[in-house]
């Protein structure tokens, strides 16, 4: 079985969409191993987005990505991070409503920038973010799948 790691991002949080993307995953076939919600510090996205330091739209991105609380969760399923990748759909909400209309994307992301969440993109790059966003001791507790009734719990307390 593998493992990814997502992020439902502000806009996600603030467009109340968090309930609807995770009944996707479940209905897809994941599992949801963790789901965290927390406000996001610079200092951790500096690390997660180095490879984009130099883009123009860096700071933005980081702007974007600290304005109000987003959702981490852990999740398991055969080929979890291509799966993943295919129901987000493109990085590009625009390009997802032509290429893949029933992807994350295509039903509530805006644009190339406010996308909705973000997927691991390989199997190594999710142990490093698995790593970097959960702690050992939670990982460590995380072996039963989350029912989607836990989860709406969790969705409340974000929103709360
Ligand atoms: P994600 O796939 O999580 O990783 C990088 C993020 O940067 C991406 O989602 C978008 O939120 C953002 N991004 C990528 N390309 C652009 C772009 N051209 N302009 C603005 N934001 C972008």
């Amino acid at each position: 079985m593998e493992r990814t790691f997502a992020i439902l991002k502000p806009d996600c949080v603030e467009g109340k969409h968090c309930e609807e993307v995770l009944r996707m995953m479940l209905d897809d076939g994941f599992k949801v191993l963790l789901a965290k919600p927390v406000r996001l510090e610079e200092g951790i996205l500096r690390e997660h987005y180095a490879h984009h330091a130099q883009k123009p739209f860096f700071p933005s991105l980081l702007g974007y990505m600290t304005r109000s609380k987003v959702f981490l969760l852990l999740l398991e399923r055969e080929n979890a991070v291509a799966e993943l990748r295919r129901l987000c759909g493109p990085t590009d909400s625009n390009e997802a409503r032509k290429a893949a209309p029933q992807s994350i994307r295509a039903k509530f992301g805006k644009d190339k920038s406010e996308n909705i969440i973000h997927a691991s993109d390989s199997f190594e790059t999710a142990e490093v973010e698995i790593n970097r966003f959960f702690t050992k001791r939670e990982i460590v507790w995380a072996k039963k799948p989350l029912r989607l009734e836990e989860l709406k719990a969790d969705v409340a307390r974000l929103y709360g």
